[in-house]
């Protein structure tokens, strides 16, 4: 048991997000100085099973086993920290990419590194655009997101939020972005309304949302496999298929944000495999890392992919980087984790 350092917490000097500043100013936040298992221990000692995995980060839990403590020590002893940048990256970082590609149900999958869920759902917002552009089609910058969903912090991925607190009390621009429903049958069906009836009204809205602005200026659809933040519940039967079906009709990208459904949360390695979704492009963060290390990727499609290369004859180069995306260290412990993953059979036990 740890003793509680005498804190005075007007003296706390990290802003805390996602919390009420003026209560914290009056009490101390909770402050977590342990981990073991599924356990968190505070600075009293007092346990909490951690049962969101912190945010649904520490896919593997607390307490580094012994092997990613290895694979940490072995990284940094070889190469600490490369850039990938300028032509150069690292061996592990290759390895790394080459292992994800693999792994995602998308074609000749190639991996954008980023260091956060949001920088990944921001880059591949970029590139989109970047894409829209080489392709003469400047004014396809509108996304659909869906009400009530979450892709991050920053100005971009905010705007995608479908909670209108996320846009209104920054004063956010959300002239790009149009909100459909999220689905929840089960609170949001009518009286006497079947699930097969409730996809299709979802899917009219969808084609109403596409046509009343004009599918040539709508760039990308980003859905959650699983969406978290309304509660964690399964999409109706049929409604995958329904939205993918319309954004190929309207050459519209589908983007599966896996920020918080990757890496075995709901059952298989993504959420798009356990609700039959095939996305055209999807982005990890979060269990990535196993919350050893910070890790994200966008994951596009060779398609996207080969317009980026377009972009470099045009450009001389793809004018993008982030300096501690695809670091070797988080490479290493991302090769690490999906070795566990296999070795203990991870996927038979969620
Ligand atoms: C679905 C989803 N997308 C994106 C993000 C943003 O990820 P990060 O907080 O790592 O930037 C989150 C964070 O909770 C999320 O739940």
């Amino acid at each position: 048991m740890t003793t509680s350092p005498e804190r005075n917490s007007e003296a706390i000097r990290h802003v805390l997000g996602v919390s009420n500043l003026r209560a914290i100013r009056e009490s101390n936040p909770l402050t977590i100085c342990r981990g073991d298992g599924a356990y968190i221990f505070d600075e009293y000692g007092k346990d909490y099973l951690d049962a969101s995995s912190s945010f649904y980060c520490a896919g593997l839990g607390y307490g580094c086993q012994q092997e990613i403590l290895d694979a940490i020590a072995e990284q940094i002893g070889k190469l600490s920290f490369c850039v990938s940048a300028s032509s150069r990256t690292t061996d592990t970082t290759i390895e790394f990419a080459e292992r994800l590609s693999g792994l995602v149900p998308i074609d000749n999958a190639r991996i954008l590194f980023g260091c956060s869920g949001s920088e990944a759902n921001d880059f591949l917002i970029k590139i989109l655009r970047y894409r829209e552009i080489l392709k003469g089609e400047t004014n396809r910058r509108k996304i659909i997101s869906r009400r009530g969903g979450y892709h991050g912090g920053t100005i971009a991925t905010a705007a995608l939020g479908g909670d209108p607190d996320l846009h209104e009390s920054f004063g956010l621009d959300t002239a790009d972005h149009l909100y459909v429903s999220q689905p929840d049958y089960f609170n949001s069906g009518l009286p006497g309304e079947t699930e097969a009836q409730y996809v299709s009204r979802l899917a009219d809205e969808l084609i109403r949302t596409i046509e009343d602005t004009g599918p040539e200026k709508i760039s990308a659809f980003f859905i959650e496999p699983v969406n978290f933040s309304s509660g964690f519940l399964p999409p109706p039967t049929g409604y995958m298929s329904r939205m993918s079906e319309i954004t190929r009709r309207y050459g519209i990208s589908l983007i599966a944000d896996e920020i918080v459904t990757g890496f075995g949360r709901t059952g298989a390695l993504f959420g798009s495999d356990t609700v039959g979704l095939v996305p055209d492009c999807l982005t990890l963060g979060k269990a990535m890392g196993g919350a050893y290390f910070p890790m994200s990727a966008a994951v596009i499609d060779g398609d996207l992919y080969d317009w980026l290369e377009r972009g470099s004859d045009v450009h001389g180069a793809f004018g993008h980087a982030s300096t501690f995306s695809g670091h070797p260290i988080g490479a290493a412990i991302g090769l690490k984790i999906l070795e566990i993953f296999e070795k203990q059979n991870l996927l038979a036990h969620i």
